[in-house]
């Protein structure tokens, strides 16, 4: 699995004056924007994913908390502890992901390359392995 999916996001400041950090569709993430969401009040230790997509592409960071990630390509699965404002994930097409808050007060915000389409979500944990084993999302 490609360790690079975890990635720093640009950032400028100081100590004295606070950060900023940043990202551009294309230059940092490779695909284009067309949505963004996010997600807090979580209680902690709340799973929440469990889904694969089948064409959508996502960058995912934490600008305050400890969300773990879990992605899994039906083959091998990592974890991703995304615990800093500077860290981003990208959740490419095919890996199923489940998300874990582990600190209270957790915000997981999540910039997309589409539309929200539920007939892009497989939310089925065996139907997503049989897609995998067929080679649905080989490059
Ligand atoms: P879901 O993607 O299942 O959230 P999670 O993976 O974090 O558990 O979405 C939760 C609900 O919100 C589901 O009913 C679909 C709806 N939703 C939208 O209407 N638009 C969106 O952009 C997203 C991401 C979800």
């Amino acid at each position: 699995m490609n360790s690079s999916l975890l990635r720093r996001i640009r950032t400028r400041g100081s100590t004295e004056q606070g950060f900023l950090s940043f990202f551009e569709s294309g230059n940092d993430v490779p695909f284009t924007i067309a949505r963004v969401y996010y997600i807090y009040d979580v209680p902690v230790e709340t799973r929440r994913g469990m889904h694969v997509h089948k064409t959508l592409q996502q960058v995912l960071w934490c600008p305050y908390g400890e969300i773990e990630v879990i992605l899994d390509d039906g083959n091998e699965k990592k974890s991703y502890l995304l615990d800093s404002p500077e860290k981003a994930l990208l959740v490419l097409r095919g890996y199923w992901h489940d998300m874990y808050w582990r600190k209270e007060g957790s915000v997981l915000c999540v910039a997309a390359s589409d539309y929200y389409d539920e007939a892009d979500y497989i939310r089925d944990y065996d139907e997503f392995l049989r897609y995998a084993q067929e080679g649905y999302w080989d490059k």
